[in-house]
């Protein structure tokens, strides 16, 4: 990684700590702060995996896949999320309320298979309960809690 490209990582991962993601309008802000090319300064931020592009939902969904919630079929937990919401790796339901991404281990094996939404860890899932869950979310969203 030369200067340029650091210097634009930092300013990339300083956007994506104040917005949650990385907005169109500020891969603009960078490139001219930075004197390069939008062109470049969107090869950065899509190279890197750190960096969300889209805006994400409102609970963000962290559904492990490192080796213990495999062995422990974290498919299954996944393909129940995709049944329930409708969303996949990366995506976002339609009405805004989740982002689901698939990360490596969480630290918490024993508990496999394990999900964490918002900072909390839901931990031995069974497709039913990861469902339940999230319906327990946007039941409380509904109610506007
Ligand atoms: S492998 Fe899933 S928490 Fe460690």
């Amino acid at each position: 990684m030369n200067n340029s490209e650091s210097s634009v990582v930092s300013l990339l991962q300083e956007t994506q700590e104040k917005f949650g993601y990385i907005p169109k309008e500020e891969i603009y802000r960078i490139a001219e702060e930075k004197g390069v090319s939008p062109a470049k300064v969107m090869g950065v931020a899509t190279f890197y995996s750190q960096f969300r592009l889209s805006k994400p939902g409102k609970n963000l969904i962290l559904l492990c896949k490192g080796t213990a919630c495999h062995v422990n079929s974290a498919s299954s937990i996944a393909a129940a999320l995709k049944e329930e919401l409708g969303i996949g790796d990366g995506e976002t339901s339609e009405d805004g309320l989740f982002t689901i991404e698939f990360v490596a281990c969480l630290g918490c094996c024993s508990l496999s298979p394990v999900m964490m939404i918002n900072g909390v860890a839901y931990g031995s899932l069974t497709p039913e309960k990861a469902k339940e869950i999230v319906r327990n979310i946007r039941n409380e969203a509904a109610k506007g809690v």
